[in-house]
């Protein structure tokens, strides 16, 4: 089982961005914490970020054949992006979405998703633990429906 963490733009600044919202842990904590899930759930994994659009497409494009599940924080784009959310029913490689923040009760902007859709799993609002339960419940998921 192999899975693509996709995350979007300016998740490489966590630790110094809005701590109160995101935390002060770093991206490359982040990381090791997403590692480290995968190793206890015995799965592989890859991690990504951009902060371009159009490489999350491509990267989501370039995912068929290769990974079983693809967890996405698309972070802005999540409220602004036909194209990642119709790169994702494209492929149609399972796929959870991923917030560090509880975006549903931040600004109105941020309850729109167009990722949601497409998606078998969301979480939100857990900080790091919900690139973790979005693992296990994709690899739950997967398990599930063979
Ligand atoms: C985010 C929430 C988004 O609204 C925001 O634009 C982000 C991060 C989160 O992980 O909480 O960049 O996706």
């Amino acid at each position: 089982m192999k899975f693509l963490v996709i995350n979007g733009p300016n998740l490489n600044l966590l630790g110094r961005r809005e701590p109160a919202i995101y935390g002060n842990k770093s991206y490359a904590a982040l990381c090791e914490h997403i590692k480290a899930t995968a190793a206890a759930l015995g799965i592989e994994v890859d991690i990504m970020q951009t902060n371009h659009e159009g490489v999350i497409v491509d990267a989501i494009q370039d995912a068929l054949g290769k990974y079983d599940g693809i967890v996405i924080n698309p972070a802005a784009y999540t409220h602004t992006s036909v194209a990642i959310a119709d790169a994702i029913a494209a492929v149609e490689i399972p796929s959870a979405e991923v917030h560090l923040s509880d975006v549903d009760s931040r600004e109105a902007f941020r309850h729109i998703s167009y990722v949601t859709p497409v998606c078998v799993v969301r979480v939100t609002g857990l900080g790091f633990d919900s690139y973790s339960e979005a693992m296990k419940k994709l690899l739950a998921h997967l398990q599930n429906n063979g």
